[in-house]
């Protein structure tokens, strides 16, 4: 039980914050300041912050600007902007970018996964049709909440004793967010996303100094291969590479330009008839790229004459 003096200590950091004024308000920036951020972060990320977001710019940089011990927004963009600044324009854009994600979010992709693409993989494999290695793409992976749960997936469905080797290559631009993907460590809480079949087979429940938390047994992250990836400047995997692609909730926060290019660079990586996914409120409406509507959000690539 926690102590008087722990409690009071809680409650005055609580007054602490209630009375500190928002960050918006502590850092103010101008129309002409926010439209340098907006073309310095979209020409690092592909991330277009529309003009609403100028409060949203200021609350997420207030914590760099403390960091450093820079007193207004101007002085710190002409501290980032500096062409020797590449860290801090890397550690600016792990400030603004949102990595909200869960395990099996968006659930009907995991359900056509093994409704639809794991049993023709699994017939077409055990007839020889295919080879047994399996390659997935999760670009813009975030935490790993995403990744992790196409290996639990994939481990139980086609698993390594019948000669499946699958891989999972996992992107992100954030180097923070990949820092926590790596080490798998999640609240228990996030357990309640996760099939019960596969929670008790690939997790593992902490005790002790752990309790509350949830490990990703040693074989699912063997199966994840965690890289920071800038989809907008960074080189992408050989032509043709992957079977399945997921790149969902991250096209939101790109323009047209920015998404075109993206999509273009994950088409060349994905094998023919491969499968892309994107989130649910994304799709590829103005790309004119080669791929078939499958399910909602769920497209396969054509062959070059157009059938599949
Ligand atoms: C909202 S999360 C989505 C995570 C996961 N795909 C999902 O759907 O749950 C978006 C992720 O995109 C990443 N991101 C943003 N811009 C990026 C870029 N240019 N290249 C790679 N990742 C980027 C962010 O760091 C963030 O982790």
């Amino acid at each position: 039980m926690a102590t008087t003096a722990a409690r009071l200590k809680k409650s005055e950091a609580r007054l602490e914050d209630a009375n500190a004024p928002p960050e918006a308000a502590r850092f103010s920036v101008t129309p002409a300041l926010f439209a340098k951020f907006q073309r310095l972060i979209y020409e690092e990320s592909g991330i277009w912050l529309g003009d609403s977001k100028a409060a949203l710019l200021c609350g997420r940089l207030s914590r760099r600007l403390r960091t450093l011990g820079i007193p207004t927004l101007d002085k710190y963009y002409q501290h980032v902007v500096n062409p020797a600044q590449s860290e801090e324009r890397a550690s600016m854009i792990d400030a603004i970018t949102t990595n909200e994600t869960r395990f099996f979010r968006e659930p009907k992709h995991f359900e056509f996964l093994e409704s639809h693409a794991i049993p023709r993989w699994r017939a077409d494999g055990d007839r020889g049709l295919r080879s047994k290695n399996l390659r997935i793409w999760s670009a813009a992976c975030s935490s790993g909440e995403e990744p992790y749960s196409l290996a639990m997936l994939l481990a139980r469905h086609l698993p390594a004793e019948q000669g499946w080797k699958v891989s999972i290559f996992a992107t992100d631009i954030s180097t923070r967010i990949l820092a926590l993907a790596l080490r798998g460590i999640y609240n228990i809480s996030k357990s309640r996303d996760i099939p019960q079949l596969l929670l008790k087979d690939y997790m593992l429940k902490g005790i002790d100094e752990q309790k509350g938390q949830m490990k990703v047994m040693p074989e699912i992250r063997a199966m994840v291969d965690f890289q920071n990836l800038n989809l907008m400047r960074g080189s992408y995997p050989p032509a043709g590479h992957f079977d399945v692609i997921f790149c969902r909730n991250v096209l939101i926060y790109f323009d047209r330009e920015s998404k075109q290019k993206v999509v273009q660079g994950l088409t060349r990586c994905l094998a023919r008839n491969g499968l892309l996914f994107l989130g649910q409120a994304e799709n590829l409406s103005g790309t004119n790229l080669p791929f078939r509507t499958l399910a909602p959000s769920v497209y396969t690539r054509m062959g070059e004459n157009g059938g599949h």
